[in-house]
């Protein structure tokens, strides 16, 4: 047998700010789907597994009941009752089949989860985009005006507290505001570019939403804005499953543009994939780089489609520390409950499950810091810190539940991490396994000099 044996040093200064100041916090809730019929019908649960005796805060193959919604809203009331304001990412509808479901059903659950919010988070401004299962039918999100969006805009024009974007609202349910301390937040709706969704198959850009990014891109530059970016369905691969959300056709120039503006970005925060990530984006010129954070989401519904039955996951909700002068993100702190131990002691304890900078060793959570852990990760991939990720990913699921991530799933992650187009991803993968020896260290070792050098040396046998 060849032995092969090299070392690697990798040397990473964590980026200071230049200005800090005062922190904020903000909430980032997604994906409640929210199942009306639980303790009845059960319409959201797999038909092969559906609980005879359903747990008080809900079930791995069910969407949510009420309790476990009302008590992640309580919680985020309980940990920190004055954050600067919750993003929302959607997905509030059970998943169920469209003769099932109606618009004024759907309308119930969209205005009810609304008001669960605005009433025990009376002063936190609630910034909400929408999800694919928001529409009825299911992921047809059309790129023109509709009732969805005008209902819509009256249940959150308040929220979105600016006239000026009520036009752009109701013609695609995308909008733009600056929050009370200036972070300027871009709102868009991805449902647009969904594969799932056959309404936009003859556009170029469904309810003009792209040419409106990029001219709300270009004018935050021009008044020196920081800009964070929110919508449901994520872009970048999905891992380890290997797969794009988007049809190439709007998820191509979405990448684009987005990367045109990585020096004002300092964060993309999406739902939709239900599992805990980040990515780091790259401008094209590899100067710039903006993080992006995939939240966890409420329901823990497994998923089961041909060949496949998704993992166990328990649900979180997550809260972000970030500079109110900078708009840097700090950190990342996510809760999340343990749901089999809340049905059986009967009250729903939402715990923290971990804080970022504990896990991944980071000051910061921008572009470069993010980079940092990804290439940390890359240079040894069967290291702690991807087990950590791992964990995270399924929200810390019960023991017997969690799966394995075997060499393929570990490529996929470190792969997705960083490219965004199939053909730059594949190759990742592929020059992953071409170099294995070289690329799955065996062991290594990094310190954290006066907290600003990070050194790490890794080993290859
Ligand atoms: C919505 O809220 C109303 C008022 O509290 C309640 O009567 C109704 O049952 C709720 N519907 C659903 C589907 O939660
Ligand atoms: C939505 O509202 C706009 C402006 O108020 C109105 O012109 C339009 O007809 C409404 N569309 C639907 C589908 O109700
Ligand atoms: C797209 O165009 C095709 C061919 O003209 C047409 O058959 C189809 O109905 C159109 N689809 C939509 C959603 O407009
Ligand atoms: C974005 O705007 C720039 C000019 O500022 C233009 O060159 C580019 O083609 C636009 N991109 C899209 C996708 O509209
Ligand atoms: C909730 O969980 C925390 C952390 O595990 C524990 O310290 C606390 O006692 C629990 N509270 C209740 C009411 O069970
Ligand atoms: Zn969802
Ligand atoms: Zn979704």
């Amino acid at each position: 047998m060849m032995m092969k044996f090299g070392i690697l040093y990798c040397i990473v200064l964590n980026m200071i700010p230049l200005v800090t100041g005062e922190s904020g916090y903000f909430w980032h809730i997604t994906d409640f789907h929210y199942d009306y019929t639980y303790h009845g019908r059960q319409l959201s649960c797999n038909p092969n597994d559906k609980p005879d005796n359903p747990g008080k805060f809900g079930d791995f193959w069910c969407d949510s009941p009420w309790l476990l919604i009302d008590s992640s809203v309580k919680a985020m009331s309980r940990i920190k009752p004055n954050a600067d304001f919750i993003l929302w990412t959607g997905d509030t509808i059970l998943h169920g089949k469209d003769a099932d479901l109606s618009y004024e059903m759907n309308a119930v659950m969209l205005q009810n989860t609304t008001d669960v919010l605005r009433n025990v988070l009376p002063n936190v401004p609630v910034y909400a985009t929408y999800g694919n299962h928001d529409y009825w039918p299911n992921n047809q999100f059309p790129p023109h005006n509709n009732l969805l969006y005008n209902d819509t805009w009256i249940r959150w024009e308040d929220w979105v507290n600016d006239p000026s974007q009520e036009d752009n609202f109701r013609k695609g349910g995308y909008y733009t505001i600056k929050t009370q301390h200036g972070l300027r937040i871009v709102a868009l709706n991805t449902n647009l570019y969904y594969t799932s969704n056959t309404a936009i198959l003859n556009e170029t850009d469904p309810a003009d939403q792209l040419q409106w990014l990029n001219t709300t891109l270009y004018n935050a530059k021009m008044n020196r804005d920081k800009v964070l970016v929110t919508a449901h369905i994520p872009f970048g691969v999905h891992t380890p499953s290997n797969l794009i959300w988007m049809h190439e056709k709007y998820h191509t120039p979405l990448v684009n543009i987005l990367r045109g503006y990585t020096d004002i970005i300092v964060g993309m925060h999406f739902g939709h994939d239900h599992s805990d990530g980040f990515k780091v984006l790259h401008s094209s010129d590899g100067q710039h780089a903006a993080p992006v954070f995939m939240a966890p989401s409420v329901t823990p519904w497994r998923y089961i489609i041909p060949n496949k039955i998704g993992p166990a996951h328990n649900p979180g909700i997550r809260l972000v520390e970030y500079d109110r002068t900078t708009g840097q993100h700090k950190d990342l702190k996510q809760y999340y409950l343990d749901l089999n131990k809340a049905n059986k002691d009967g009250v729903a304890n939402w715990t923290l499950e971990y804080t970022f900078s504990d896990i991944y060793d980071t000051s910061a959570l921008t572009g470069d810091t993010i980079n940092a852990v990804v290439e940390e990760m890359k240079q040894s991939t069967n290291g702690q810190k991807l087990n950590k990720f791992w964990k995270h990913f399924t929200v810390s699921p019960p023991e017997d539940l969690q799966e394995p991530c075997n060499d393929e799933c570990r490529r996929s992650i470190v792969c997705g991490f960083k490219h965004y187009e199939m053909r730059t991803f594949k190759t990742c993968k592929s020059d992953m396994i071409s170099g294995s020896t070289s690329i799955f260290a065996t062991w290594n070792i990094c310190i954290t000099v006066l907290g600003l050098i990070h050194v790490c040396v890794y080993f290859f046998v």
